[in-house]
């Protein structure tokens, strides 16, 4: 290749992996499989092997990707965060092998480990105390994100134990379980908002979140995998993280010690499989050597460490035939296309379908109807298409575009600025409706037995509802007449609608479904409104106030009450004697005992009253719940492991600190 041409390919490459660099770290939404994004490297960093005097420092090459968001103090490592060099196959471990081998003049000991994916994290402890909790930024300076790793329980804030080193750093990776995952996604997908792709993105995005209280719902979790300081007790990695677990960190047990290649092959053959077993997401095997001396005289390259690499394992991809796209249209109107494929067997399932995300994504891949199309599953529940192989492409095929109006009522679409959705905006548009009927009945939303998602389907298409207000005059002869109801299940689809009218107020504002306003939040706003009307009458100013509202769902609820049909349908429903207040008869009436205290709750308690349960009394009681210590606090309770910067500012501040049972007391809720 020419030089200049050379230069060509290099910039085109730097420029796409800048892209991506910026799509993985800051926004948490890659585009392309690690794979991919490995290959684009691979190809950069043998080019500029080739023509060497075309490397550039500011090349993606060269540094780490930068996670820095605003918002967050930002402070330099004291160690800088590296990656590790990786690689996919096992000629390259073997080659890794003999360099360590010839560099050290023996074959060492290394220590195997899980290559968790999530994102990475440096705590950083003095005294014994967490001090600070730094992301990975640039490598060198990362954002200090210790409110929210205050909320993972399983970090110890406070070391008690002998001969701690007085300083250290102690690095790992925050993660989210997949089961925590899908909750989350079904909570965003009820709420109307888009859903993370996979669990690592949603645990760097709740990493980076900028109120700590809705990382607290997230379950975060952390496993640590490195100690550093000058003073660390052992000249063995393993050993170290050994006494690490008895400090109290969250040191997996999957480490193991390997003295030949054979025993590290058996290793990652076996994590191959059984990582579908884990409860969470690991993306390969690192391997490291063990002696720390041995760790110190192979040194580091700009970007990685001699002493380590890791082995990744390839997601698992299979080729199919793209049969057709399919459109859906959600609730909200958002329509999304869905690719049918010729099905095939992927990660043990059977896979005939895959998402196609929206219509960038669909001009991206520049997909033909009958492509033969390359799919991957990783974290996602849905696989996706990741290539399209032109070799096998039908010349006579042409490019699919995306449609213009709407699949199912045919109005035109729109697409906002700034936004990859396309939205149908004709309320009429009957999977709207249904999706409308089907989440306000649905169990966290009116709770109504005996109405499901086939029900509606067979009321709505015999005219008998064409909106949710139609559902209360449902009349049992009505039914009677139709193909699956008998005398028993009629009464109890129509004693469940009755039944639906105790609903409080705080479900049935979360059964409205205004976009952005899921459970939480339904919740802060019946609570802060107390009524439909307040809340219909506020204005930006006063949604502004609540907790958990930001101009997104301030907007999105001004727009929602600006609309006729909304305030209708309200109507509607007041008539048939839903719940629109939060002050009724049949809820708990709590009397304001904590009126006009704040309070701050910290560390971790034992049911019945964990720190949810507590926290929810704080609100019940008429108390105002903060997350950190001022001078307006009035008293902080305190569990086990309490964040210890809390417990040094109250005393600082002379805040009285109570127990959980004193708390309890407070409120006359005694004999726990
Ligand atoms: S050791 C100097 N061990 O992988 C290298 N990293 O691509 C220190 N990771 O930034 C890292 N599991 O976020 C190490 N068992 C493990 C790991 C691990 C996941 C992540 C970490 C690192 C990235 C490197």
């Amino acid at each position: 290749m020419k030089k200049d041409e050379a230069k060509k390919r290099i910039d085109l490459l730097r420029n796409q992996l800048t892209i991506h660099n910026n799509n993985y770290y800051v926004l948490n939404k890659p585009t392309i499989s690690d794979f991919e994004y490995d290959i684009l490297m691979n190809d950069l960093v043998q080019l500029e092997k080739l023509f060497p005097e075309l490397i550039d420092i500011s090349s993606p090459s060269q540094k780490v990707g930068s996670d820095i968001v605003k918002g967050f103090e930002q402070f330099t490592h004291e160690y800088p965060m590296l990656s590790l060099g990786n690689t996919y196959s096992t000629e390259d471990l073997k080659a890794f092998f003999s360099r360590t081998e010839k560099l050290l003049g023996f074959f060492p000991e290394y220590a195997c480990e899980l290559k968790f994916d999530g994102a990475s994290i440096s705590l950083i402890y003095e005294n014994g105390i967490l001090k600070k909790a730094l992301t990975r930024g640039d490598g060198t300076i990362g954002d200090n994100v210790i409110s929210n790793i205050n909320t993972i329980k399983s970090i110890p804030k406070r070391i008690i134990a002998n001969n701690i080193p007085e300083h250290f750093v102690i690095r790992g990776e925050v993660m989210m379980t997949r089961d925590v995952f899908e909750r989350l996604n079904n909570e965003k997908e009820n709420a109307g908002e888009q859903a993370f792709a996979n669990p690592r993105n949603a645990a760097a995005g709740t990493l980076k979140t900028l109120d700590s209280s809705i990382v607290l719902n997230r379950q975060l979790e952390c496993y640590l995998y490195f100690l550093l300081g000058d003073n660390i007790p052992y000249n063995s990695h393993f050993e170290n993280l050994k006494i690490a677990k008895s400090w109290g960190f969250n040191v997996p047990e999957y480490i193991k010690l390997c003295n030949s290649e054979n025993e590290i092959f058996d290793f990652i053959n076996h994590w191959e499989n059984e990582r579908h077993n884990l409860k969470f997401d690991i993306d390969g095997i690192v391997i490291k050597v063990n002696s720390i001396a041995q760790q110190e005289e192979l040194g580091f390259t700009a970007k990685s460490p001699r002493w380590a690499i890791a082995y990744k394992f390839q997601a698992e991809q299979v080729k199919t035939k793209l049969l057709s796209i399919a459109f859906q249209v959600g609730r909200t109107g958002i329509i999304t296309p869905v690719a049918n494929l010729e099905p095939v067997l992927l990660a043990g399932t059977t896979v005939k379908r895959a998402t196609l995300h929206n219509a960038d994504q669909i001009e991206m891949l520049g997909i033909h109807i009958g492509d033969t199309v390359l799919i991957e599953k990783g974290g996602e529940i849905i696989p996706k298409i990741i290539s399209v192989d032109l070799n096998l492409r039908d010349k006579n095929s042409i490019a699919f575009k995306f449609i213009e109006n709407c699949p199912e009522c045919n109005s035109k679409l729109i697409r906002n600025e700034n936004e990859a959705g396309h939205f149908c905006l004709n309320e009429n548009c009957p999977p709207q409706i249904k999706g409308k009927i089907e989440h306000f009945i649905s169990r966290k939303a009116m709770n109504i037995d005996g109405l499901g998602e086939e029900t509606v389907d067979l009321l709505y298409q015999n005219g008998l509802i064409k909106s949710v207000a139609d559902i209360y005059k449902i009349q049992k002869e009505q039914i009677l007449n139709l193909d699956r109801f008998a005398e028993k299940s009629a009464e109890n689809m129509l004693a469940g609608i009755e039944k639906s009218k105790e609903i409080p107020f705080q479900k049935v504002l979360f059964a409205l479904g205004i976009r952005f306003v899921g459970e939480t939040v339904a919740r802060k706003l019946a609570i802060h409104f107390k009524n439909i009307d307040a809340l219909i009458n506020s204005t930006t100013e006063d949604l502004l106030k609540v907790d958990e509202v930001g101009d997104k769902i301030a907007s999105s609820v001004i727009t929602y009450f600006q609309n006729p049909d909304s305030i209708d349908l309200i109507n509607k429903l007041k008539a048939a004697g839903i719940q629109f207040s939060e002050n009724l008869e049949n809820q708990i009436q709590y009397p304001a005992l904590l009126s006009g205290k704040s309070i701050v709750v910290t560390g971790s308690f034992e049911k019945p009253f964990d720190r949810k349960k507590l926290e929810e009394l704080v609100f019940n009681y008429g108390g105002k719940l903060v997350k950190s210590v001022s001078k307006s606090t009035t008293f902080i309770v305190a569990g086990e492991k309490p964040g210890p910067d809390k417990i040094e500012k109250a005393e600082k501040l002379n805040v009285q600190i109570i127990s959980a049972t004193d708390f309890l007391k407070l409120i006359n809720l005694t004999g726990f």
